[in-house]
C-alpha cells in the first residue's frame, strides 16, 4: 500500500488497546463549578461534553491522528471546546478544585498522543474552536490562535499576499499549539529557521487562571514555551509572528535514486553538502520502498524532495556545480507559487484548490504509527548506510521511512540556548524515522515498534551522543517518561537533555516559578525542582 504524502494516511483498521482503568471519579462537581464559575463570557454549557453526550466520541476522535491511541478506554472524563479565554481560565481552575488533570489538544499531532491520553482522570481543552486568524500585511506580522492547523495559516497569508509566508511544517491539518510550542520546522528551515524563531508575542492562560502576554509573563516563560512544549506551562491561546519573505515563484522537485543508480554515493555526498547549499535551498532525503525505474520492482531507494526559493534557472547550473552525483535536469522540476508548493509537499494533486488547506475532515481511518528522531554531526559512513538499506527491506519497514533534513544556513546563526530548542550550529542533519501498520493487536504493534527500537539502537554510533539529541515534536516516550506527570530532576533530565540539552536546567527553573505544584503536567512534562513527590 502506497500513501500519497506523509500527511495523510487511510487504513480501516481499529485496535482495543490495553489500558490502566482510572479512577471512577464523577466529573459532576467539576461540571457544576464550570457553571457556578462567575465572569464567564459565553455561556459555558454549550461547550462541556460529557461522556454521556452523543457528540462526545465524535469530538474526541475528530483530530486523533494515530490508531495507537485510537477507541482506547483510557478516556477523559470530560471534553471542554472553549469559545474564549474566560472558558480556559474557568476549566483551569475548577479543574484544580476537582482533580482533574488537564490535557490540552490542538491539532492532535503528538506521536504519544499526550495530548488527548492520560493514565489518571483527567480533561481535555480542545481548542477546535479557538482557530482565528489575522494577518497584518503592512507590519508583516499575524495572530494565530492556538486551534488553528498550518494549513490554515498559510491560506490565510497567501489569500493576503503572494509574497509572504510562515516558516513551519509540511503537514497542513498540525495544529500552531503544539507546533509551534516544540520548535515547528519545515522547508524553509534552512533559510528562516523554525516555526518558534518567528514568534513575537503570545498570549498563555496560567495556572492561576490568569491571562499573560509577552510583557505580563516575563521573558523567562516568553522563552519557554518557543520551543520547550507548551503543555508544561499553561494553556496557549494565540501566537503572535512574524511573516516572512518568499519569491512570488518558488522551485520544487522529487528525485529517486536506487542502489544500482549509486544512491549510497549519493547520499555520502548529500550528507557534506546539502547543509552548505544555498540557504534558500533545503533538500531533504527520504530512504524507504520505491519502484525501481529500471525493473518496475519495488525496492529500497533515496527519494530526495527539495523546494528552491527561487527560479529554476538559478537553481541547475547551482545543482550541477555542488551536487553533479544527483543528476538533477530540468525536467525534474516544477516552478509554482509559495502555496502551490504547500499543497504539493502535502501530497495534493497538481491544480488542486488551496481551499483544501481549510478542510479540516479527517479521513475516517488512520494507520498505527511509531516515530523517533535523531541528530547527526559527522557524515555516516558508507557501510552504516548499507546497512541501514537492509533495514528497510525488512518485512515490518513495508510503510516506513527514514528522513533525513539537513541542517545549517539560518539554523548555525542562532544560538544554543536563543530559544529551548538547542539543536543549532554543529548538526548536519536530522533524522526522523516514521514505521506505520494497519494489523490490529499487540503482536503487530510489537513487531513494528520492535523494528523501529531495532533501526534505532543499530544508529546509535552514527548519531550525536551525550547527549543523544532528540527532537520534542517528535515526541518518543521510549527515551524516558515521567510516573503520572511526577519525577524527579534526575529521571527527567534523561530525556530533558535529550530535547532542549542545556536549556533544561533553565526549563526547570522556568517552571517552578510558573506552576510550582506542578498542576500541568504529563508523561514529559518539565518538572519543578521542589515537586518530586506525588501530592
Ligand atoms: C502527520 C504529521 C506530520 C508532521 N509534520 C511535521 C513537520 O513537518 N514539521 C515539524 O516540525 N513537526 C511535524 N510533526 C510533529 C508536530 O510538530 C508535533 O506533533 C506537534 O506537537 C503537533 O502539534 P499539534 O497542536 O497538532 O498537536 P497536539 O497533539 O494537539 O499537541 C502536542 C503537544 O502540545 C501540547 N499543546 C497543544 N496545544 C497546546 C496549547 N494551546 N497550549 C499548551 N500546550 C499545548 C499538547 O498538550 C501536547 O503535549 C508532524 C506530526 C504528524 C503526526
Ligand atoms: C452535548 O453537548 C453540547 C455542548 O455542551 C450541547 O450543546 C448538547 O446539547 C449536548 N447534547 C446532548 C445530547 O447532551
Ligand atoms: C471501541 O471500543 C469498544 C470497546 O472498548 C467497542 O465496543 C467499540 O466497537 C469500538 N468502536 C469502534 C468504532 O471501533
Ligand atoms: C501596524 O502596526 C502599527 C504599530 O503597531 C499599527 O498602528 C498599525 O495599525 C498596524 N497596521 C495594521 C494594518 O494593522
Ligand atoms: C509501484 O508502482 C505500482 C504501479 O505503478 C504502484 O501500484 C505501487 O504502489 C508502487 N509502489 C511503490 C512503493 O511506489
Ligand atoms: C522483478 O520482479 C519480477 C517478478 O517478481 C522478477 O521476475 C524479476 O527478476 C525482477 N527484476 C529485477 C530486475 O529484479
Ligand atoms: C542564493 O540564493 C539567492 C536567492 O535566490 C540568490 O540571490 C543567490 O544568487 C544565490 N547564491 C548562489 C551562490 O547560488
Ligand atoms: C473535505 O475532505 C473530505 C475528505 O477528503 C471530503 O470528503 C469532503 O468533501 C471535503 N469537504 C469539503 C467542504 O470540501
Amino acid at each position: 500500500m502506497k500513501y500519497p504524502s506523509f500527511c495523510f494516511t487511510f487504513a480501516t483498521a481499529i485496535l482495543l488497546f490495553p489500558f490502566h482503568p482510572s479512577s471512577a471519579d464523577s466529573p459532576e462537581k467539576f461540571v457544576q463549578c464550570l457553571y457556578n464559575y462567575p465572569h464567564i463570557t459565553n455561556s459555558i454549557s454549550n461547550v462541556v461534553y460529557k461522556k454521556s453526550n452523543s457528540s462526545y466520541s465524535s469530538i474526541l476522535d475528530a483530530t486523533i491522528q494515530n490508531l495507537r491511541f485510537f477507541n482506547i478506554s483510557s478516556k477523559p472524563q470530560v471534553i471542554i471546546t472553549p469559545m474564549d479565554v474566560s472558558h480556559i481560565r474557568a476549566t483551569i481552575i475548577c479543574a484544580q478544585r476537582h482533580g482533574l488533570q488537564i490535557r490540552t489538544r490542538s491539532g492532535g499531532h503528538d506521536y504519544e498522543g499526550l495530548s488527548y491520553v492520560a493514565g489518571v482522570p483527567f480533561l481535555i481543552v480542545d481548542l477546535i474552536n479557538l482557530r482565528r486568524i489575522e494577518v497584518d500585511t503592512e507590519n508583516r506580522t499575524a495572530w494565530v490562535q492556538a486551534g488553528a492547523t498550518i494549513g490554515e495559516l498559510y491560506y490565510r497569508i497567501s489569500q493576503k499576499s503572494k509574497t509572504l509566508g510562515f516558516p513551519a511544517g509540511e503537514c497542513p491539518l498540525v495544529g500552531v499549539g503544539g507546533h509551534f510550542s516544540g520548535g515547528g520546522y519545515g522547508y524553509m528551515l534552512r533559510k528562516y529557521g523554525l516555526a518558534a524563531d518567528h514568534v513575537i508575542d503570545a498570549k498563555i492562560v496560567d495556572v492561576n487562571g490568569n491571562l499573560l502576554d509577552k510583557e505580563t509573563m516575563g521573558v523567562d516563560l516568553f522563552w519557554a514555551i518557543r520551543g520547550g512544549g507548551g503543555a508544561s506551562f499553561g494553556v496557549i491561546v494565540a501566537w503572535k509572528i512574524k511573516l516572512v519573505s518568499v519569491p512570488s515563484i518558488v522551485t520544487v522537485f522529487q528525485v529517486t535514486r536506487t542502489l544500482e543508480e549509486n544512491a549510497i554515493e549519493i547520499i555520502h555526498k548529500w550528507q557534506r553538502v546539502a547543509n552548505k547549499f544555498n540557504e534558500s535551498i533545503t533538500m531533504k532525503a527520504n530512504i524507504e520502498r520505491v519502484n525501481s525505474s529500471k525493473s518496475g520492482n519495488v525496492t529500497v531507494g533515496a527519494k530526495f524532495e527539495s523546494l528552491y526559493l527561487g527560479r529554476v534557472d538559478d537553481l541547475i547550473p547551482s545543482m550541477q556545480k555542488s551536487f553533479p552525483e544527483l543528476g538533477l535536469v530540468r525536467e525534474d522540476c516544477t516552478e509554482m507559487s509559495w502555496i502551490e508548493s504547500i499543497l504539493y509537499k502535502a501530497g495534493f494533486a497538481s491544480g488542486e484548490s488551496t481551499d483544501v488547506l481549510l478542510n479540516r475532515t479527517q479521513l475516517n481511518s488512520l494507520l498505527f504509527l511509531k516515530a523517533k528522531s535523531d541528530y547527526v554531526r559527522d557524515p555516516i559512513p558508507d557501510f552504516g548506510l548499507e546497512r541501514l538499506w537492509h533495514f528497510l527491506y525488512e518485512d515490518a519497514a513495508k510503510d516506513a521511512y527514514i528522513q533525513f533534513t539537513p541542517y545549517g544556513g539560518r539554523m548555525n546563526e542562532i544560538s544554543e540556548s536563543e530559544t529551548p530548542f538547542p539543536h543549532r550550529s554543529g548538526y548536519i542533519f536530522h533524522i526522523q524515522y516514521r514505521v506505520y501498520w494497519q494489523e490490529k493487536g499487540d503482536a503487530a504493534a510489537q513487531r513494528y515498534i520492535n523494528w523501529i527500537r531495532r533501526v534505532y539502537k543499530y544508529m546509535e554510533p552514527h548519531v550525536s551522543k551525550s547527549p543523544r539529541a532528540a527532537y520534542l515534536n517528535y515526541r518518543d516516550l521510549d527515551i524516558g517518561t515521567n510516573n503520572n506527570g511526577y519525577t524527579s530532576f534526575r529521571q527527567a533530565s534523561i530525556w530533558g537533555t535529550k530535547y532542549f540539552g542545556n536549556n533544561f536546567n533553565r526549563l526547570t527553573l522556568v517552571k517552578t516559578r510558573i506552576d510550582p505544584r506542578n498542576f500541568f503536567r504529563n508523561e514529559q512534562s518539565i518538572p519543578p525542582l521542589t515537586s518530586n513527590r506525588r501530592k
